[in-house]
This record gives structure tokens, C-alpha cells and sequence, in this order.
């Protein structure tokens, strides 16, 4: 390892995590769900599209700025909200550090482990995640706070099954760090001084609470209070989506659409954004790699919502592929997630000078001066790898 902790690659910040994290959280950020299917699938259908170069007349200079839901952007990919407790003593506020520090913003997870008050001092450009759990009032209040803290938007995420079987193996979270809980972690943890270490020195353990989904005044609950909750609570109705909206009254964006169909109603709904996403793999297994879906999506509703993707980004091609095939921009999970395991804040930061460096040698080796001037010719896309799921007959 360099002596700064610097990486070239997104997959060596992930052998570098792999190697500081304790078994279980490492899992935790690996995720996935049942055969993991769709997690290859995302990754690997990235593989199957190519480039259509050009040689010469390509401009001296690429911009690679653009905007999501009014945020001026830096570079097209923003932090995607993981809800992943302790991986960092810093957690989400050195993750919105490092965006703010590259020009971009972040998604805060409801299920995160800083508050929402925290995360926007250290990026102004917060957009807070918010799954349908609680019911209307609930919603509400959390939506009420996240305005007060300055979010300049929400993300509404709904893709999400309870499926909790991996064929890997799934990591074993403590309800909260008692003392029995800390002795059952200590073989695991042992191995790995130096993420102790980093919490020892911060002069905390890792906080397994959500403090973004408690009640006003309240501390908030731990994490499986938290999603007990959501569990209980009956999925939203396309009214629901629209009243949500209405009740955030700010740029609003759906994540998780699949289907042509579903984007549909997203735009009937009012949204200002859609994210075309498999959540990373971790949802239903067996939904076709989210790249393959992303076409269909931008090609019927492209001009009347601002379609972002995200699911199976690892570098700065991946980010042209998308671009290219109709997205505005991405957003990235498990790439900033490993970022930060290796190296906090300097990490994510370093990730992000990987994709800004990576698409600026796509859009160089593509002729174009600019991410908006990417189109689908410059890809190679083979024959039948797209899936166009719920298309609405002409
Ligand atoms: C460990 C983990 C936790 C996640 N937690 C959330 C969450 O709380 N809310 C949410 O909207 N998406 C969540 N996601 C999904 C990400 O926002 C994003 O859709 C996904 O990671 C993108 O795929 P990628 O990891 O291949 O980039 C999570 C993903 C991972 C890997």
C-alpha cells in the first residue's frame, strides 16, 4: 500500500476493505440477496457493452458538469444513501466531507448512522432517502426535520423485498454493542486492529442506532426498531407516491423503477427524478442487471423526468455506458462504501478521482467535449442485452 493509503482502483479499495473490516461488517457491505443473481448481473452486464472510439478532432477540454434535481454537479455521480453502520467512526459525515470536497452530493440513508443536521453542515447538497415505513404522519415529521436541516430534496426508495438469505451468508448484527455483544464479536474483531483502533481513537464504538428515524425530541431507535417498523408497515399505493411528493413539496426522486410501466406512474405521480436501480442486488434476485433495463426507461420517459441509475458502477466507464444509454447521471453505492473502509474520508475522495478520471478518458477516447453530448452510438450495445420489462403497447 502507498504510504498515503492511495488506490488506483475500485476493486483494490474493496481488497483493502476486505482486509480492515471485521468479517461482519464487511458483509454487511457486500449485501446481495439470495443466489445473487442480480448482484453479478449488474457488474457483469457492464462487461458485455463496448466503445465506438474515434482517433482525431476530439476537443481539448471535457466538461463533465451537470445538475440533479437543481444541485449543480461537478462530476455526474452522486453518493447513493446506504444505510451501513460501522464501517468508520466518521460514518456519513466523512462520506459528505469527501463529496463536498469533489463538487458532488450525497443521498443520506434514513437508516444512516449521523443525523441528517450533521450530514448537510458537512455537504449542503444533501438529498434525504426515506422508505414508506411509519405511514403518513411519521413521514411527515421526517420530511418536516429533513426541511429544517436544509435537505434540498428526498429520496424516496421502495424497492425492498425483507429477503434476508444469502447463499455467502449473511454478517450477525447486534441489536446494540452490550458488553455480551462485544465479547461474541471479539475473535472477529481481534483480527483487525486497525478499525478498532480508528474507533478507540474517535472515543466511540460504533452507534447501531438510526437517528434519523426518531420521533421529534426522541433519541433514535436501534436499528432493527427502526426496520420492525418498516416491516409493519403496508406498502404505499401510487396515491401514497404522489402524496408524498406533494407533502415534500421539493425536488423528488424514485428509486428503484424497473419497468417502463412503473416509470409511467412515477411522472404521472409528479416526481422530478427517477433512479433506474436494482438497489445494488440486494432487493429481489433474479431482476435482470439495472444497466439492461436503463434504455427502455430513458428512451419512454427521458424527456420528462430526470432519469439517474445506479447498481454495478465500479468505474468511470461505467458511468460513460450509462450516460450514453440515456441517464443524467449515477449514483454509486458499494464503490465509495469500500472508499471509506480503506481510507475515510481521503478514500471516498479517492473514488471519486477515479470515475471524474475515468470519464474524462471515455469522453477522450470518444471524441466528445462533454457528458451531455454522449448519445447511444457511442456504445457498443450486443444484440438482445437489453430487457424492457412492463413496455405499455403503442
Ligand atoms: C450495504 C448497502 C446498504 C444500502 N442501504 C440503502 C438504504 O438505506 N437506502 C437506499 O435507498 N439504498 C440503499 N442501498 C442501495 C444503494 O443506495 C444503491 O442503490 C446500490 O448500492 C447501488 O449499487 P452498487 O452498490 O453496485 O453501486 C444500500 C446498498 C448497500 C450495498
Amino acid at each position: 500500500m502507498s504510504s498515503t493509503g492511495w488506490f488506483e482502483t475500485v476493486a483494490e479499495a474493496q481488497r483493502r476493505a476486505e482486509k480492515r473490516l471485521p468479517r461482519s461488517v464487511y458483509k454487511a457491505l457486500l449485501a446481495g440477496s439470495e443466489r445473487g443473481l442480480t448482484y453479478e448481473d449488474n457488474i457483469a452486464a457492464f462487461s458485455e457493452l463496448g466503445f465506438a472510439p474515434h482517433v482525431a478532432g476530439g476537443p481539448a477540454e471535457r466538461s463533465l458538469a451537470t445538475s440533479v434535481m437543481g444541485v449543480d454537479l461537478a462530476l455526474p455521480v452522486i453518493i447513493s444513501p446506504t444505510g451501513v453502520q460501522a464501517v468508520h467512526p466518521e460514518g456519513e459525515v466523512a462520506v459528505a466531507r469527501a463529496a463536498a470536497a469533489r463538487g458532488t452530493a450525497i443521498g443520506l440513508s434514513s437508516f444512516g448512522s449521523s443525523s441528517i443536521e450533521d450530514v448537510v453542515a458537512a455537504n449542503p447538497n444533501t438529498f434525504f432517502q426515506i422508505y414508506w415505513s411509519g405511514g403518513r404522519d411519521t413521514i411527515e415529521q421526517r420530511f418536516e426535520r429533513a426541511r429544517a436541516a436544509g435537505a434540498k430534496g428526498v429520496i424516496a426508495t421502495l424497492d425492498w423485498t425483507f429477503s434476508h438469505g444469502r447463499d455467502w451468508g449473511s454478517p450477525t448484527i447486534p441489536e446494540a454493542l452490550t458488553p455480551r455483544a462485544m465479547m461474541s464479536f471479539a475473535p472477529e474483531v481481534i483480527r483487525k486492529p486497525r478499525w478498532l483502533l480508528d474507533f478507540v481513537r474517535s472515543g466511540a464504538l460504533p452507534d447501531l442506532t438510526t437517528p434519523n428515524m426518531g420521533a421529534p425530541g426522541q433519541k433514535g431507535p436501534t436499528f432493527f426498531g427502526a426496520y420492525g417498523e418498516w416491516m409493519t408497515t403496508p406498502p404505499p399505493s401510487w396515491e401514497d407516491i404522489a402524496w408524498m411528493r406533494e407533502a415534500w413539496g421539493g425536488p423528488f426522486m424514485l428509486k428503484g423503477i424497473c419497468r417502463v410501466d412503473d416509470a409511467r406512474r412515477a411522472v404521472d405521480a409528479g416526481v422530478t427524478a427517477i433512479s433506474v436501480s436494482t438497489h445494488g442486488g440486494n432487493n429481489l434476485d433474479g431482476i435482470p442487471g439495472a444497466i439492461r433495463m436503463l434504455p427502455g426507461i430513458a428512451e419512454a420517459v427521458g424527456d420528462e423526468v430526470e432519469v439517474v441509475f445506479d447498481s454495478g458502477i465500479r468505474r468511470g466507464g461505467d458511468v460513460v455506458k450509462a450516460l450514453a444509454l440515456g441517464a443524467r447521471a449515477v449514483m454509486i453505492g458499494r464503490a465509495y462504501l469500500w472508499g471509506l473502509a480503506a481510507n475515510g474520508q481521503a478514500g471516498v475522495e479517492n473514488v471519486l478521482d477515479i470515475l471524474s478520471g475515468g470519464i474524462s478518458s471515455a469522453l477522450l477516447g470518444l471524441g466528445k467535449a462533454s457528458v451531455h453530448d454522449l448519445t447511444p452510438d457511442d456504445v457498443l450495445v450486443p444484440e438482445g442485452f437489453t430487457r424492457t420489462l412492463g413496455a405499455v403497447p403503442a
